[in-house]
């Protein structure tokens, strides 16, 4: 039996005005199992509602009568130009969401001028994806426990013309997911991450009663640390990003051991819970590395005024994940490049009607602290 309920929408109904409106044509097509895996968050789901929650503490103040002629949203990131400053998240296994997969996202991000981030366990080759959008594609990756394997990745990626590697930091172990447990979700076996396909497995372990569940875990043995960071920038030509920073030393750090940006992420709340929203943890990280290379965040981006917020905050790009999510699993490419289309709309004219022509005039000043402000 499918996990998909229901066929993609043939076109895209008009009462989808903006990005949230994709969520229930999205939940009516998946069964309970992959929906959880998809939407779900980790344990009690606190960080990824608190990510959502940050940007509703902030208030705008516009400035009026600004000259706004020659407006753009344009940014340019690690030699790529981009349209807008909205890439798509990397996630995994998006064919649980749609039969195209990847494709989908990579040719409506490219379509609309912007990025995407493949993740290491795309459902689809990273070759077949990169062949498909043309434009400049990032790639996601993990230090893997096979570091051989995890060097033939980057080779791949560097070979199918990725412009970027992001290697995510904050998943040593996958978190407690128990929206996935209740709903008893395994991944259909149509659904593979193709690309770590002859990668050096784990010893299975299975922890006995009164045994470390975690820690006895031969991920953990092998799981990276800075050294590891710093040998992964040595052994490529593309500039590495760190996914997964929320601690201003953990930026500095990055910053030292050669690494080209950080994004501020909590992984959508879908790793440990109780962490704070990005938005609150981005001015931190940004302060941190005083402009000496880009800073990017995810979590709870939904509207255009919530990208002016994390780029007045210092962000110099978002990254959309969830969203992206169901509007692929309501109407495939079409329904991405639409959401994408909704979101830089919203920005553009969150920013015209805040008096702000370019993205970098997004600064802390748009942000309303009370009466009395300068
Ligand atoms: C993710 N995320 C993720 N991150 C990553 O580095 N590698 C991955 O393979 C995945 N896989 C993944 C699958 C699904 C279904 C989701 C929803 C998320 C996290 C993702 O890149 C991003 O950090 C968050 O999704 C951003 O938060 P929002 O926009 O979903 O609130
Ligand atoms: C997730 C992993 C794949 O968030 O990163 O599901």
């Amino acid at each position: 039996m499918s996990h998909f309920l229901k066929p993609p929408l043939e076109h895209i109904p008009r009462d989808i005005a903006s990005a949230s409106d994709y969520q229930p044509y999205a939940r009516e097509r998946l069964d309970d199992g992959a929906w959880a895996y998809l939407n779900g968050a980790a344990a009690d789901g606190l960080t990824h509602a608190e990510n959502l929650a940050a940007f509703r503490r902030f208030r705008l103040i516009p400035r009026v009568l600004a000259d706004l002629k020659d407006g753009c949203t344009a940014v340019d990131l690690f030699g790529s130009h981009f349209e807008h400053p909205l890439l798509v998240a990397p996630m995994a296994f998006q064919r649980l969401a749609h039969p195209d997969g990847e494709i989908a996202p990579a040719v409506a991000a490219t379509a609309m001028k912007g990025g995407m981030v493949v993740s290491a366990q795309a459902s689809i080759s990273l070759e077949d994806i990169a062949a498909a959008a043309g434009g400049a594609l990032w790639f996601q990756l993990y230090i893997l426990p096979d570091r051989e394997f995890t060097l033939q990745l980057v080779r791949r990626a560097e070979q199918a013309g990725y412009r970027a590697l992001v290697v995510t930091v904050d998943a040593p172990v996958t978190g407690i997911r128990n929206d996935e447990q209740r709903a008893g979700f395994a991944l259909p076996p149509s659904v593979e991450a193709v690309n770590l396909r002859g990668m050096r497995g784990l010893p299975p372990h299975v922890a006995g009663p009164g045994e470390s569940a975690v820690f006895a875990s031969p991920l953990l043995a092998a799981a990276p640390s800075w050294a590891d960071i710093a040998w992964l920038i040595s052994n490529t030509r593309l500039p590495v990003l760190l996914k997964g920073i929320l601690h201003p030393d953990d930026a500095r750090r990055a910053m030292d051991a050669g690494a080209a940006g950080v994004i501020v992420s909590n992984h959508g709340g879908r790793t440990l819970d109780m962490l704070p929203a990005t938005l609150d943890a981005l001015p931190g990280v940004v302060e941190a590395v005083a402009g000496h290379f880009p800073v990017l965040m995810d979590g709870g981006i939904r509207r255009g005024t919530d990208v002016l917020m994390a780029l007045a905050l210092g962000a110099r790009a978002v990254l959309i994940g969830r969203p992206v999510i169901h509007a692929l699993a309501a109407a495939g490419a079409p329904g991405v490049a639409h959401i994408l289309h909704m979101l830089r709309a919203e920005l553009e004219a969150a920013m015209a009607l805040s008096g702000c022509r370019h993205i970098a005039d997004l600064t802390p000043a748009l942000l309303w602290r009370g009466i009395g402000q300068a």
